[in-house]
């Protein structure tokens, strides 16, 4: 069965090459985001000036743990008012007294507490007497004293708790902080609003050998009995952090740390190594804007529920996002560290030197940040290709997201806590981050990096709302480029303001070209609203003759049509949208499809740019998907990735397959689908990108990851190549290898090699892994055998690793439990078992996993195949009281629902081409352009089998 192929391809090049989605994190397009009818926001008639935080943390302590605050806020107010507004959650209030400062007289206060908007209403108590004061006074400053106690939780949110087992095996427990959006007043009542700065001064109580970090410096003048930190610039609540633990750090300059528990420190030499050179560079990009905090510490948090956290000058991430041990992690995790830490560094500006007015222009903080990861680390790690990268880790997926009637603009109002967390997604980041790199080029790169100067340094310390970026980027634009006029401001509404984006479609008659644009959807639907949005659109295009360097606007595009002169002759090809840089798809004529399918056939290709290449791949794959171009037509220009040797196109490719993978699954087609085409010339792949420089892996690594596949091959397919039947010993021994220093085994090669030890071996290896991944003191290891232990075809041991994943709390932390859950459906052998799983066990799951459990609903929809798992998964999602998940599993059934009609229209057509009848206008090879390009299986297990033999010599070879 070829399946595997395909199946442990893509993991291996997941392994490889992407930078794994956080699996708890997993950012979908939202649910939840009209506003609702209750009021969450704060009124304005009074705003905090300045903090005073003691806070006496009791983590020791046996359940519950406590802790304790005093705290001293000042607030001023604007208009006079009656009441007094803020925040708090979860914590108790023991007293509260407030003074006029002017006066310094106390005043008899009642306050009320709502549990639903977490309003905290503080009013003058007007039976007080005659003389009593009934309001509090414009332009006078109140001070308010608080005392109050709260728990430490396990949830990962608040003032929140956290465990690891020290070297001789003893629980350590530290307590540590995730505050945004909306959890700061969890550990102090405040006014919880990103546009209600003050500073801050925080003070901590010593206990036993538990140090103290914060936002600041400690001061000099450290007493005996407090921690207490220098006061903070004007910040908003959310990226306040503090933590209490036993943690060791490692630095490189006095101003820099990297803190872990002490048993995992020596794995922060990479962050510590790399960190100062991102902050350099996202400096140097910012035209020498410094980095505004005396100095910055990383911490690994053994729990964390975000990936990773901006908190000013104290940034928090998961151990497996930060700590990096060469023999005990891929380098995709090397990758993911670097940019991880540039995306936080970004925010130090981008979040935290400038605060979003309100959640609306959340993308403000996270676009920026998605396009430093790549552009700020490309300047620190140059053999990445970060730049190219970005295009298909990032603008696609968007792209991709995007595409469905229910995406949303990238400004969106919400409130609620819940709408706010839905807006962390697809469209916040990769959307905004790719809306941005294409303003940077229709601007030039110049003026971008002065206008992104001028835009931080005139909104610092303060919020900002998009008109800011662009009153900044069009004034250095006028000042740059007086013969030019581009109005950034109407310009950006476009793309920020409304949902989806333009298909471009460019078709040729005689010397003329005709341009049309109307927005892309995967599944057309024709209300009137899609049918007349209209994007403003910088084109660029070149041609066959021309190069793929100039990334300027060639042209504008505001109407729905266009004509300009066709560029080239009409035998020649012309391409939009060079190196992907605008956020559109792009459809051809029939002519000049076919002009480019023959290019790319010929050994010419590369002249192509690798971005383009994966660009015309994703579009055309994504086109015929939504039906407006023939599927021949696409697969026909898939047919030249048999030459394909670069990783940049593959991604495209790869990822788009992994759609008609899961479609075609139990069809007619898919035997077909697996065996004509694509399995051989993904191992193709496999065996070019050895040559290939993306990667910073060595060539015996992947030579090896071949072997397993091919091996699993073999095994599946019964032909008699006999060094394939490796019996139990030597499983075992392949499991063994990466601990047993002779018989190294690279982290690139374990998940794999787990994977297909698991597949064919019992419980015994099973267990064997198991064992391994509770002794473990890597958390990058941790987390690829965690997704290895999916993999066991055992029906009793997938059912119990589910088990374990909702009971055994010891060993998978809850941060981790989705990602079992997604590792067992993402194996086909346990589709079926995870999916009876979450039906008998919807309340534990949901109850143990928190947040995860929406993406869980999502991943197991997207597997659906067939009418009979659809009918049971609505049932399901009828009969159950799905809570915060019933939104995305309303969706996940739209989705599915859409897929399964997907399959009854395309099916057919792809099932034809595959069995090579005639479908397609565009012409099919000839020969001389691409001989290879109908392999029948014959030669397919030939070039299978040479691809084996020169494997195994290179391990006779070692
Ligand atoms: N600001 C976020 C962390 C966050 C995410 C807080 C969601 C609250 C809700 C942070 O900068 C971030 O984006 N983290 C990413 C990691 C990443 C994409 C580099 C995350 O946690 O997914
Ligand atoms: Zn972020």
């Amino acid at each position: 069965m070829l399946w595997e192929t395909v199946t442990f391809a893509v993991v291996l090049l997941q392994i490889l090459m992407t930078t794994s989605t956080l699996p708890s994190l997993e950012k979908t397009v939202s649910s939840d985001i009209t506003a609702s009818e209750i009021d969450y926001r704060l009124p304005t008639n009074v705003k905090p000036i300045h903090y005073k935080i003691i806070l006496n943390p009791l983590i020791e302590e046996p359940d519950p743990s406590t802790f304790t605050g005093e705290e001293i806020i000042t607030v001023k107010v604007i208009e006079e008012t009656e009441s007094i507004t803020l925040h708090y959650n979860n914590i108790t209030i023991h007293d509260v007294i407030i003074t006029r400062a002017s006066t310094e007289t106390n005043l008899t206060v009642n306050h009320n507490y709502d549990t639903v908007t977490h309003f905290w209403v503080i009013s003058l108590d007007t039976s007080a007497g005659e003389d009593a004061e009934r309001t509090f006074k414009a332009n006078e400053e109140y001070l308010i004293l608080i005392q109050y106690s709260g728990h430490h939780q396990d949830d990962m949110y608040g003032f929140y708790r956290s465990s690891y087992k020290d070297t001789e095996g003893k629980t350590v427990w530290l307590a540590t902080t995730q505050f945004e959006p909306g959890h700061a007043r969890r550990a102090f009542p405040c006014f919880d609003e990103p546009a209600f700065k003050a500073t801050f001064e925080i003070s901590i109580q010593k206990k036993r050998n538990l140090h103290a970090i914060s936002n600041m410096p400690i001061k000099n003048d450290e007493n005996e009995h407090y921690y207490n930190f220098e006061t903070t610039p004007v910040m908003p609540t959310y990226l306040i952090a503090f933590i209490v633990s036993e943690f060791k750090s490692l630095n490189k300059t006095e101003n820099f740390h990297v803190w872990a528990r002490e048993g995992a420190i020596e794995q922060a030499q990479y962050s510590v190594d790399v960190g100062p050179s991102l902050l350099n560079a996202i400096e140097d990009f910012l035209l020498d804007l410094k980095y505004p905090m005396p100095k910055m510490d990383e911490v690994a948090v053994p729990d964390f529920s975000a990936g990773a956290m901006e908190n000013w000058g104290l940034t928090t991430y998961r151990e497996r996002i930060i700590l990096y041990d060469k023999d005990h992690a891929t380098a995709a995790t090397k990758q993911q560290i670097a940019t991880v830490a540039a995306h936080e560094f970004a925010h130090q500006w981008f979040g935290d030197l400038v605060s979003p007015e309100w959640w609306n222009y959340l993308w403000l903080n996270e676009g920026f940040a998605t396009y430093f990861e790549s552009f700020a680390t490309d300047m620190v790690e140059t053999a990445w290709r970060l730049k190219e990268q970005f295009v298909v880790r990032d603008l696609q997926p968007a792209l991709a997201a995007d595409a469905l009637l229910t995406s949303h603009p990238i400004t969106q109002y919400v409130d609620s806590p819940n709408s706010i967390r839905s807006i962390f997604d697809t469209i916040s980041y990769e959307k905004a981050g790719s809306v941005i790199r294409m303003m940077e080029h229709f601007l030039t790169t110049e003026v971008f990096k002065k206008g992104l100067r001028r835009y931080l340094e005139s909104r610092k310390y303060s919020n900002a709302n998009e008109e800011h970026l662009y009153d900044a980027m069009n004034k250095e634009f006028q000042a740059t480029k007086p013969e030019l006029y581009a109005d950034v401001s109407n310009i950006m509404h476009t793309w920020t303001r409304q949902a989806g984006y333009p298909l471009v479609t460019v078709t040729s008659e005689g010397n003329q070209l005709t341009i049309t644009q109307k927005r892309f959807l995967l599944m057309p639907s024709s209300t009137p609203e899609e049918d007349s949005a209209l994007w403003t659109i910088p084109l660029t295009y070149t041609t066959q003759d021309g190069d793929f360097h100039n990334t300027s606007t060639k042209q504008w595009m505001k109407s729905s049509s266009l004509k300009i002169g066709r560029p080239t002759e009409e035998n020649k090809w012309f391409i939009f949208n060079v190196q992907q840089t605008g956020f559109y798809r792009v459809n051809y004529d029939e002519n000049n499809w076919s002009l480019l399918i023959r290019y790319l056939r010929s050994d010419n290709y590369e002249k192509i740019s690798a971005v383009n290449r994966a660009q015309l791949l994703d579009d055309a794959l994504n086109l015929a998907r939504a039906g407006v171009l023939k599927y021949s037509t696409a697969l026909e220009l898939t047919t030249y990735l048999i030459k394909e040797e670069d990783y940049i196109p593959w991604y495209s490719a790869l990822n788009d397959f992994t759609f008609l993978n899961l479609r075609l699954t139990g069809t007619d087609a898919y035997p077909l689908f697996k065996v004509k085409q694509l399995s051989c010339r993904l191992l193709y792949f496999i065996i070019f990108i050895i040559f290939s420089t993306a990667l910073i892996i060595s060539k015996k690594e992947l030579i090896f990851s071949t072997y397993e596949i091919g091996c699993l091959k073999c095994v599946h397919s019964h032909h008699d190549l006999k060094f394939c039947h490796r019996n139990n010993a030597e499983r075992k021994s392949t499991i063994a290898y990466s601990h047993n220093d002779s018989t190294y085994l690279s982290p690139n090669l374990q998940s794999v090699t787990y994977c297909t030890a698991l597949r064919h071996g019992g419980k015994e290896e099973w267990n064997f892994l198991w064992n391994k991944y509770v002794s473990s003191n890597y958390a990058t290891e941790q987390s690829l055998i965690l997704t290895a232990l999916g993999c066991t075809t055992d029906q009793a041991l997938i059912d119990g690793y589910l088990t374990k994943s909702i009971e055994d709390r010891v060993n998978i932390r809850r941060q981790d439990a989705a990602s079992v859950f997604s590792a067992v459906y993402s194996n086909p052998d346990g589709f079926q078992l995870a999916f009876n799983f979450l039906q008998a066990n919807y309340d534990s799951v949901a109850s143990s996993y928190g947040t995860g459990v929406s993406s869980i609903i999502t991943g197991i929809a997207g597997r659906i195949a067939t009418q009979e798992q659809l009918d049971e998964f609505r049932k399901f999602v009828e009969n159950k009281e799905l809570g915060a998940a019933a939104e995305a599993a309303r969706r996940a059934v739209e989705s599915a629902e859409q897929n399964l009609e997907w399959s009854k229209i395309h099916g057919s057509e792809i099932e034809s081409w595959l069995k090579g009848e005639p479908t397609s206008t565009v012409p099919s090879t000839t020969p001389g352009e691409a001989s290879s390009l109908s392999l029948s299986p014959a030669v397919c297990v030939t070039l299978f089998t040479s691809i084996l033999y020169q494997i195994l010599n290179t391990f006779k070879m070692k």
